[in-house]
C-alpha cells in the first residue's frame, strides 16, 4: 500500500518542501493551499513520480476542509501523515499596537485551521492506523516567549498541548502525533509577518544562518518514517547560531 502523505500550506515554505522530500521517498501527496496556482506548479513538478492531488483549500473554512476531505480519491484515502503546517505570524509589533485583526486571523488560522484538519482527516488516519502520524508544526514560541510573540506563541502553544492530548486519546489508534517546533527559518514566513517588507524581512536573516524549509521538511519525513513503536512527542530545533537572551528587567531612571 502507497504511503500517503496530506499536507496543509504546501504552497511554500516547508510545506512545499515536504512535499518535495515525501516524493522522493515515493510517497502519495494529498497538497492543500489558498493558491492555487502554486498547487499546480507542484503537482507538475512531481507528478510524474508520484500520485498528486491538490486542492486550493483555506483551512479556516471547517466545512471546505471536510468537503476536500470527503471528496478524495480513492487512492489517497489512506492517510499515513497528516502535516498540519498551514500558519502564519502577523503583528510583530508589541501587543499595544497590534491589529486585533491580525490577532483573529493567527487564531483562525494556527489553532482553529489545525483543528478543523485534524478532525476531518483524523478517521482517514484511524483507518491506516499503526505507522500512521499527525505532524503538528509548532514553534520555539509555543515555548519561550519573546517581545511580540504575543498571540503568535499562545497559537503555537495551544498546538503544543493538543499534540500532547492528542497522544493520550489516540493511545489505542496506533496513530502517532508530534509537535514539531522549529526556531528561525527563512521562507516566507517573514514576509508574510512583515506584510510584503522586504528589507524587514531580510533583516531578520542578515549575517546569520537561519534554518530552511528543506531542513525541516527531513525533519518530518524523519519522524513520519520512523518504525511504528517510536511516537517523538516534540521536536524543538532551532539553528545553531539561534539561542535565548537574558530575562528584560524594568529599572527606574
Ligand atoms: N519560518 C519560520 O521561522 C517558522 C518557525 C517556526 C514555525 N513556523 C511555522 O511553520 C509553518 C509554515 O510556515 P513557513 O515558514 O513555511 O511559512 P510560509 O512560507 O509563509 O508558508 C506558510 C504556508 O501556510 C499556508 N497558509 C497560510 N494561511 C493559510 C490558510 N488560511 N489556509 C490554508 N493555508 C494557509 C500558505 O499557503 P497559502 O498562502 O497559499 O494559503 C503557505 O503555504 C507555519 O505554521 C509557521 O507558523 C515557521
Amino acid at each position: 500500500m502507497t504511503n500517503v502523505a496530506f499536507i496543509t500550506g504546501a504552497t511554500s515554505g516547508f510545506g512545499r518542501a515536504t512535499a518535495r522530500r515525501f516524493a522522493s521517498e515515493g510517497w502519495a501527496l494529498v497538497l492543500t493551499g489558498r493558491r492555487l496556482e502554486r498547487l499546480e506548479d507542484l503537482k507538475a513538478e512531481l507528478e510524474d513520480r508520484v500520485p498528486v492531488h491538490i486542492a486550493a483549500l483555506d483551512v479556516r473554512d471547517a466545512s471546505a476542509v471536510q468537503a476536500v476531505v470527503d471528496e478524495l480519491p480513492a487512492a489517497f484515502r489512506c492517510v499515513t501523515a497528516l502535516v498540519n503546517n498551514a500558519g502564519l505570524a502577523l503583528a510583530p509589533e508589541p501587543a499595544p499596537q497590534a491589529a486585533l485583526a491580525d490577532w483573529h486571523t493567527m487564531i483562525d488560522t494556527n489553532v482553529t485551521g489545525l483543528v478543523n484538519t485534524t478532525h476531518a482527516v483524523l478517521p482517514l488516519l484511524i483507518e491506516t492506523g499503526t505507522g500512521s502520524s499527525i505532524i503538528n508544526i509548532g514553534s520555539v514560541a509555543g515555548e519561550w516567549p519573546y517581545p511580540g510573540s504575543h498571540v503568535y506563541g499562545a497559537t503555537k502553544a495551544f498546538v503544543k498541548q493538543f499534540s500532547l492530548n492528542l497522544r493520550c486519546d489516540l493511545l489505542k489508534t496506533g496513530v502517532r502525533v508530534t509537535d514539531i517546533a522549529p526556531g528561525a527559518a527563512e521562507t516566507e514566513f517573514t514576509m508574510v509577518r512583515t506584510r510584503g517588507n522586504q528589507a524587514a524581512s531580510d533583516a531578520i536573516y542578515r549575517n546569520t544562518t537561519p534554518l530552511t524549509a528543506e531542513d525541516i521538511a527531513d525533519q518530518i519525513v524523519y519522524v513520519a518514517t520512523l518504525p511504528a513503536h517510536i511516537a517523538i512527542n516534540r521536536l524543538e530545533i532551532m539553528s545553531q547560531r539561534q539561542a535565548w537572551s537574558p530575562f528584560a528587567v524594568d529599572r527606574d531612571a
